[in-house]
Parts: structure tokens; sequence; C-alpha cells
């Protein structure tokens, strides 16, 4: 069976831009052509002696990938009618730095970025992962005026599959078969959904432990968990300058839900409107991803503690769009 009948496969020639050459976003093309996400892989950076070194040292390994193409530039040109383009272009957070510090470094930025884009690939689906993404995922809604959907944030993927990985190694099971979610801000007010997480088909507060792997997860490893995910960029950060394999891993994973259109639910940072009374306000909660970006949300079951953390986190946001004018 060829290429462009195997089900599952678009037919069309995709073509995915990424935004910012720095290490998340060379990262970034690097999985997707490792996965063979789209076709063609354009990286635009204003820096042209870097992003044509990235695109050389991309390029010279296409042999060894999935069919595809990379290109790139520092004309925001090369981004012309792509079918998702993701946005890792910012500021960098240093040692110490949360990630709500960037704000006002990153802002003006997207402001001035966004309306170009959109000109240049005005039906793409648009995926911000540069930080603080709640709030450049917020902005990036303003200066574009895109629909409901058709920009959100990679949000919690990462921090979710950072749970997961804990809790694997808890219960010494594989990640594939853990099933948590992250919600609220990725940064440092986000919740855990423990009541509706699970292992196996085993209700993870219902986990009693097995042979070979711990026990329950009561109150004291729920929060080291919660903590450990919580701290997991900060301490790579300290060791090696930033965090750039796992976020790249995730941002790959929403692109292909995209182009794919899997439909697959994944909690991604959206501007919500009444979530369970959460409104105007960018954070992620599991939603449904496919062709059109966000097209559903879903409303999880929480209990009453996740559901004030939830609400805690929103209005963390709030106050930090309002400074900024959001
Ligand atoms: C991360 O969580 C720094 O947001 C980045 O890895």
């Amino acid at each position: 069976m060829s290429e462009e009948t195997r089900p599952g496969v678009d037919r069309r020639t995709t073509k995915l831009a990424v935004v910012g050459a720095g290490s998340v976003g060379a990262t970034v093309a690097y999985a997707a052509l490792m996965r063979g996400v789209a076709r063609t892989v354009a990286l635009y950076d204003i820096n042209a002696a870097k992003v044509e070194a990235e695109v050389l040292d991309l390029g010279h390994g296409i042999q060894f990938m999935p069919m595809a193409q990379v290109i790139g530039s520092d004309d925001l040109a090369v981004c012309a009618d792509a079918d998702v383009v993701v946005v890792t272009a910012g500021a960098k957070q240093k040692p110490g730095q949360t990630r709500l510090d960037l704000a006002e470094a990153t802002i003006g930025l997207v402001n001035s970025l966004m309306p170009k884009l959109v000109e240049v690939a005005p039906d793409a689906v648009y995926i911000m992962v540069t930080n603080p993404v709640d709030i450049v995922t917020h902005a990036a809604i303003r200066a574009s005026g895109l629909p409901d959907g058709q920009l959100f944030g990679s949000g919690t993927v990462l921090d979710s599959s950072r749970l997961r990985w804990l809790i694997a190694h808890h219960c010494n099971v594989a990640v594939q078969n853990v099933h948590a979610y992250i919600a609220g801000e990725h940064g440092d007010s986000e919740i855990p959904l423990w009541s509706s997480a699970s292992v196996g088909s085993v209700p993870l507060l219902e986990w009693r432990g097995t042979k070979t792997g711990n026990g329950p997860f009561d109150e004291a490893t729920r929060r080291r968990i919660a903590e450990d995910v919580v701290g997991s960029a900060y301490k790579i950060i300290e060791g090696k300058g930033a965090t750039n394999y796992a976020v790249a891993q995730a941002a790959t994973r929403i692109i292909e839900a995209v182009l794919k259109d899997e439909k697959r639910v994944l909690p991604v940072s959206s501007m919500l409107q009444d979530y369970y009374g959460i409104g105007d306000v960018c954070l992620s909660v599991p939603s449904v991803v496919g062709r059109r970006g966000v097209e559903a949300r879903l409303e999880v079951p929480m209990s009453d503690q996740e559901l004030a953390g939830l609400q805690d986190s929103a209005r963390s946001l709030h106050a930090v769009a309002e400074r900024f004018g959001l």
C-alpha cells in the first residue's frame, strides 16, 4: 500500500512551520521529522546564520528519516500556507526564574509576530509553546483575532507526561498504561487530577500496590509526586540550561493529533468560557484535538479540592493577564 493511500495518512502535502530555531524549536523540528508528521518542515528565526545551520544539520539526516524536506529562513514567508505553525520563539527561563517572570519579555514579541504570521498562514492551526504558555496563548488570541480552537497552547501535555512517568515508576508499570492529567497553569499553580487518574483500569485512588510495584497513593506520596512534576523544569534548567526533548515530543504529539485529525484528548491550553464557571482565561483542561485544533473540552469530574485548585490557578493567571492588559 502506498503512503498516499494508507489509512490515517493525510493525502495532501502537509507543511509544519516552526517559529524559533532555539533549542526547543530545533528539537521540535527534529522530533517532527523523526516521526514523519509532515512532508515539509519549515524553520523560521530572526537569526539567519542559526536557522541556516539548523536546516543544514537536520537536512543532512533526512536520508535516515521518513520522507520529508526541511527548509528555513529569516523571512516569515517561509511559513507561508503552513497547516500547523508551532511558536517557540521567546525569552529563555534562567535558573530560579518562574515561567510567569517571562511574560513581559514575551508579550511584546507575540503582539508583533502574530499578525504577520496570520497574514502568511491564515488557515494554519497555531500551537503556542513559548512560556509562560497560558499568558502567551491569551496574548496570541488577542493579537491574531483567530477563532476559538484554531490557536491554543501546548499547556500541560508535558506536565501530564511527567506525572504519568512518575506514577508509572511508583507502580512499576508501563507509562502507556497510566491515565492521568494535570490541569490549570503550565507552571507553579497546576493541579494533578488524581480523582480521575487510573493505572491499567484501576482507579489511582484505589491502587493498593502489586507484587512488584509500590503501595497506595497516600496523601504524602501524591504531594511528593505533584512537587516533583512542578520542580522538573527547574531541576533540568539548573542542570543543562533549558528543557528541550520532552517538550518537543509533547509538541509533536499535539501536531500529529492535528494533522491526522486524531480527536485525541490532550490537556492543551485554550481560552475557556464557562468551564466549571471559569472563563476569559487560557489554561489547560483535557480537550479533544483534531484538524480544527481544539474541537471540544471535556468536563472531567473533579473532587472539590481539585476544582478549588483549578479555580485558584485560573485566578492567578487572570491576575497576570490583567496586569498585561489582556
Ligand atoms: C518545561 O516545563 C520549561 O516549560 C518548560 O520544560
